[in-house]
């Protein structure tokens, strides 16, 4: 999202608008729910097989180069973002690590936190690693980023938007803000509006993991 642009007072408008367009649009994308209750505010409950994720080869934060296959077998709750991104990125990551803040420690140790930059040029590793080591952000919270084609590849994988909006180094990418939670075996299980509230994605990783020990 570039805010910049936007009267300080419509931020909270203007950051719902583009979120609930990409929600509406995931939501005519994914099959929907057979039998499953209805949708609680800031959640999309997705049933059956989803075309949204899929193979990935990335840069960790350390600099090992990572695919799909080294996540497998632990849920990932991953949000794709940019460091330099003045609030919505760094809000999203606050309410991520806030619900699993929430959540008894070996339930918050089934699930791997993922950034996915989108902004590869400026978040190196290094970057990466600086930004994720915050404390407001999960705790365990993995950067990846890579080539700008890895990236853009990763990004058409889970069909997120984004596009670099402004000029010389201060330049922001306006993009999709979603929080994708993908099951032990890759596969998207739910997604969640930075309207989220961290109680209520909590309540639905809780709900998730209980389930998916069965
Ligand atoms: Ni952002």
């Amino acid at each position: 999202m570039d805010l910049r642009k936007i009267p300080v007072w419509a931020w909270p408008l203007a950051a719902g608008a583009a979120t609930l367009l990409a929600a509406l649009a995931l939501m005519i994308l994914l099959e929907p729910g057979r039998g499953a209750e209805p949708p609680r505010a800031g959640q999309v409950q997705v049933s059956g097989r989803a075309d949204i994720g899929g193979p990935f080869e990335l840069v960790r934060h350390d600099g090992v180069t990572v695919t799909e296959a080294d996540f497998r077998g632990r849920p990932m709750l991953i949000y794709f973002g940019f460091t330099h991104c003045p609030d919505i990125c760094p809000m999203s990551l606050v309410i991520m690590g806030d619900a699993l803040a929430r959540l008894a420690p070996a339930a918050r140790a089934r699930i791997q936190p993922v950034l996915i930059t989108l902004d590869p040029e400026r978040d190196t590793p290094e970057q990466m690693a600086l930004y994720v080591a915050s404390p407001a952000f999960p705790e365990g919270l993995v950067g990846l980023t890579g080539t700008e084609e890895q990236v853009a590849a990763a990004a058409r994988a889970w069909r997120v938007y984004f596009s670099r909006a402004g000029e010389g180094d201060d330049y922001l990418v306006d993009h999709t803000s979603i929080i994708y939670l993908m099951d032990s075996d890759g596969e998207l299980a739910s997604v969640f509006t930075h309207g989220t509230t961290p109680e209520a994605l909590a309540e639905a990783l809780q709900r998730f993991l209980e389930e998916e020990r069965v």
